[in-house]
C-alpha cells in the first residue's frame, strides 16, 4: 500500500479594500510614517469595513480562490481548520460562520486559537488528519478582524500600528507522492508568557459577569503587548524552529528555496536572514503592505509569494511562526 501524505493543492488570500497609511494613524495618536517604517518596514495595513466583511466572510472569499485556483469546489472538503484570535462570536467560532457560508453544513469544522502560529498548527491538523486516512480534502484557513481590538490612541501605539485585517486559506490534500508534499511540521508553545501579548476580555477571569459596564472600562478589552519581550523570544524562537525543520529532513539553509516567515515587523524576518544567511530572494516580506495579519499572514505571504512565481514545482520552502501564547511553530514543505 501506498504511503499517504499531503500537500498544498491551492492558495488563496482577501483583504479588505480599505487602506490605512501610517500618515492616515497620525490622527489617532502621536505616531509618525519615519517610525512606523524604521521600527516595523510597515508602510500601510487593511481595515475591514463594517457591514461589508466579517472574519468569516473574508475567509470564505479567500476559501473560494484556493479552491477555485485547486480545480475544487467547496463541496470537495471534508474538514475546515480555521485559525483566528478574532472571531465573530465569543462562540461558536468563525468556522461555523464560514461552514455555513460555503454551504458545507454536515462537515467537521475546527476553530483553534494559536495566534500567530495559527495557521501552520492548522496545517499540522490537516497534514495528521489526511495521513491517517481520515480526510483526504482540508481547508485551512487564517482570518482576522484586529482593528476593532487595538487602542488606537498614543497610550496604545505600540500595538494598533502592527496589526491589519485580511485573510488566507490553503487547500491541503492527500497525496501519494513523496516528491511534492508536506515534508514535516513542528510545535511549540510556552504558556509563562501568556500576558506579554493578550487580549484579557471577554473572558472568565473576572470576579462577576464577564461582561460588565466595569469591565468595558477596565481596560481589558484591547490588545496589550509587551513589544520588546515578545521581540526578544520571537528572534531565538524562529532560528530553533526552522533549524527544527530543516534537521529532521536531513536539510540546511542553504538547501532551502524560500523562507515564509509570519510578518510580524521586518527586523525579526532580517534578522533570521542574516543569522541563516539567506540571499534577498529567498525570504518572503508583504508586511510592508498588510501590517502583521496573525493568523492570517502567512496563508497571504504564501499566496502572494505563488502569484509571484517565487514558489516553483520541486522548491524546498520553509513557513515558521511565533506569537502569543507564546507558540511557535514551522512546516517544511517540498512544493
Ligand atoms: O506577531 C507576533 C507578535 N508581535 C511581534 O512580534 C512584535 C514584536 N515587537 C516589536 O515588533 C517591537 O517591539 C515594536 C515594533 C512593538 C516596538 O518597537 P521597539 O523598537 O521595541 O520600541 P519600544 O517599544 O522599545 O519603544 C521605543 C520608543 C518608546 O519611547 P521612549 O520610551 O524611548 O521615549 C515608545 O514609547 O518608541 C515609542 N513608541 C512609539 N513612537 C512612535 C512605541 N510605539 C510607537 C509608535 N510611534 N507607534
Amino acid at each position: 500500500m501506498n504511503t499517504v501524505y499531503s500537500s498544498i493543492k491551492g492558495l488563496g488570500f482577501y483583504v479588505p479594500d480599505t487602506i490605512v497609511t501610517n500618515d492616515d494613524l497620525t490622527q489617532y495618536m502621536d505616531t509618525s510614517d519615519a517610525w512606523i517604517q524604521e521600527r516595523t518596514g510597515i508602510k500601510q495595513r487593511r481595515f475591514f469595513t463594517y457591514g461589508k466583511e466579517t472574519n468569516a466572510s473574508m475567509a470564505a472569499a479567500a476559501s473560494r480562490q484556493a479552491l477555485d485556483r485547486a480545480g475544487l469546489v467547496p463541496k470537495d472538503v471534508e474538514l475546515i481548520v480555521y485559525a483566528t484570535l478574532s472571531p465573530d462570536y465569543y462562540f461558536p467560532g468563525s468556522a461555523f460562520l464560514m461552514q455555513r457560508e460555503l454551504e458545507l453544513e454536515g462537515i467537521a469544522v475546527i476553530d483553534i486559537r494559536q495566534q500567530c502560529s495559527g495557521f501552520v498548527y492548522g496545517l499540522s491538523i490537516a497534514d495528521q488528519f489526511i495521513k491517517t486516512g481520515m480526510y483526504k480534502t482540508v481547508l485551512v484557513v487564517g482570518s482576522e478582524i484586529q482593528s476593532t481590538l487595538m487602542d488606537k490612541t498614543t497610550e496604545g501605539r505600540n500595538v494598533a500600528v502592527i496589526f491589519g485585517d485580511g485573510a488566507g486559506a490553503a487547500v491541503v490534500q492527500a497525496t501519494t507522492d513523496p516528491e511534492h508534499r508536506i515534508l514535516s511540521t513542528h510545535l511549540h508553545a510556552d504558556g509563562r508568557y501568556a500576558e506579554e501579548l493578550y487580549l484579557k476580555d471577554p473572558g472568565s477571569s473576572r470576579p462577576d459577569h464577564f461582561i460588565t459596564a466595569d469591565t468595558a472600562t477596565a481596560g481589558g478589552s484591547s490588545v496589550v503587548m509587551n513589544g520588546n519581550a515578545v521581540f526578544k523570544h520571537a528572534v531565538v524562537r524562529f532560528m530553533e524552529v526552522i533549524n527544527e525543520g530543516l534537521t529532521a529532513n536531513g536539510y540546511q539553509a542553504t538547501d532551502l528555496s524560500l523562507l515564509v516567515p509570519h510578518q510580524a515587523n521586518i527586523r525579526i524576518s532580517g534578522y533570521i536572514q542574516q543569522q541563516m544567511n539567506l540571499p534577498d530572494e529567498k525570504v518572503f516580506n508583504n508586511i510592508q503592505k498588510y501590517g502583521n495579519t496573525t493568523a492570517a499572514s502567512i496563508p497571504i505571504a504564501l499566496t502572494e509569494a505563488y502569484e509571484q512565481g517565487r514558489i516553483q514545482s520541486g522548491d524546498l520552502v520553509c513557513l515558521a511562526a511565533f506569537g502569543s501564547g507564546f507558540t511557535w511553530a514551522s512546516a517544511l514543505i517540498k512544493w
